[in-house]
């Protein structure tokens, strides 16, 4: 861009910094010459759809792996990949991406599909935002589908968020159940819990055929790659040589983790701007994982559930009021109750709590030791906290329910 002396000199029209930084938004698209090993994933996720390029219906399928392993990637670019193909044949593929830990109910869901395909100017429908029953807006969305496609992708990310799975089964039938004749729906279900398929109603499980991927971690030298691709996001030789391998070997710490490598990279991008450097420097990239990993938990906790929130918060009162920093269940629960009753919620049972607890010690929130020899499993757990309870308790209030408990 050349200067330009009727620019307004409040604002900065050149960026010092990135080139391009859409490049490394989470939710950018890649095209397919950035995308890095991943070839064999793409060929199966390929072969589950094939059908949809002739109109017919494809496999469905679930998708699992740890978070930042290119499953919400491969499926959207070779879903768009499907959509160009057909297109040539004048085969109407449609898809819709759903985060299940944004919407969760059927209703929702199944809301945001028909408005996602409906062509108003073609069916003469029109989807609202409210107001219509569950079966109401399944009617409509049966319609759409059949007006305005040959076949319907549906992608639902996160999946295990799903409150109720009722909706796989209804999709899945949908052609059988001849809610729909004109076209076909196929479902890709993502989700980083392999064991969600037994968390499944007995109904689905039986009903919805599918195939099932695994998309393994990367290791530290295919996300140097992921990061090649993406360098043209900053200015040219602004990078010291050091900054890559360093992001992906930090990256590669856990499980490799191409989120987590670009989540850092950006960072330390954002960090050389706001203090004035010319370079990004191995010491931002440092501090990048620092900010990167701690926006990370707060999501973690944001995203969760409200009862898990007050479970945690339940903890987090403890940990604070308390010289101890290791609480069993049946103090945490009940400490939980009197939460839940303070801001209206139903309260779970002490067993669903004590399961619930073991979910976030999985996702690294919280630590639990059995105590004792053995005996009664879960029970007898001892749970501590691994964080600061001030940062737990700032995250947990933004939740509107729970807000409240701060003052
Ligand atoms: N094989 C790959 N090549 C290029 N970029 C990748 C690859 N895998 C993941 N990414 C990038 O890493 C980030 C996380 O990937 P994503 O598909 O969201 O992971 P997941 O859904 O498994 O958590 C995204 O920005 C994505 O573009
Ligand atoms: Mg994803």
């Amino acid at each position: 861009m050349s200067p330009d002396t009727d620019r307004d000199p409040l604002f900065q029209y050149n960026d010092p910094i990135f080139a391009d930084e859409r490049l490394l938004e989470i939710t950018h698209l890649p095209e397919p010459g950035r995308i890095v090993g991943r070839d064999d994933e793409m060929q199966s996720v390929a072969e589950a759809l094939n059908p949809a390029i002739f109109g017919s219906q494809p496999s469905h399928l679930f998708i699992f792996g740890k978070t930042g392993t290119g499953k919400s990637l491969i499926s959207r670019s070779v879903t768009q990949r499907v959509i160009r193909e057909a297109e040539r044949d004048g085969v109407e593929v449609k898809y819709a991406f759903i985060d299940c830990g944004e919407q969760n109910t059927e209703a929702a869901i199944v809301k945001t599909i028909g408005q996602i395909v409906n062509e108003p100017d073609r069916t003469g429908i029109t989807i609202p935002d409210r107001g219509l029953g569950t079966g109401d807006y399944y009617k409509r969305l049966w319609q759409c589908v059949d007006a305005c496609t040959d076949v319907t992708i549906v992608i639902l990310d996160e999946i295990d968020m799903l409150e109720d799975d009722e909706v796989l089964r209804k999709l899945s039938r949908a052609g059988e159940n001849r809610r729909i004749s004109e076209s076909n729906i196929g479902i890709i279900g993502i989700s980083n819990k392999i064991d969600y398929p037994d968390q499944l109603s007995e109904r689905v499980k039986s009903s919805l055929s599918r195939d099932e991927l695994v998309f393994p971690p990367y290791d530290a030298n295919q996300l140097i790659d992921i990061l090649e691709k993406r360098r043209d996001a900053f200015h040219e030789g602004l990078l010291t040589d050091d900054v890559i391998p360093l992001t992906s070997a930090l990256a590669a710490q856990e499980h490799g983790d191409a989120r987590k490598a670009i989540d850092i990279l950006r960072n330390a991008g954002r960090l050389a701007k706001k203090q004035n450097d010319s370079r990004v420097t191995e010491s931002h990239v440092r501090d990048a994982k620092e900010k990167t990993e701690a926006d990370r938990f707060s999501e973690l906790i944001e995203g969760s559930p409200q009862q898990a929130k007050a479970i945690l918060f339940a903890l987090t009162l403890l940990t604070e009021n308390s010289s101890s920093d290791e609480f069993p269940t049946k103090v945490i629960y009940n400490q939980y109750q009197q939460i839940v009753t303070r801001v209206g919620l139903d309260p779970l049972s002490e067993r669903r709590v004590q399961e619930i607890l073991q979910e976030q010690n999985f996702l690294n929130v919280i630590q639990s030791e059995r105590e004792g020899r053995g005996r009664g499993k879960g029970a007898h757990a001892k749970h501590r906290l691994l964080e600061d309870p001030d940062i737990v308790k700032k995250v947990l209030l933004r939740d509107s329910r729970l807000s409240g408990l701060g003052k």
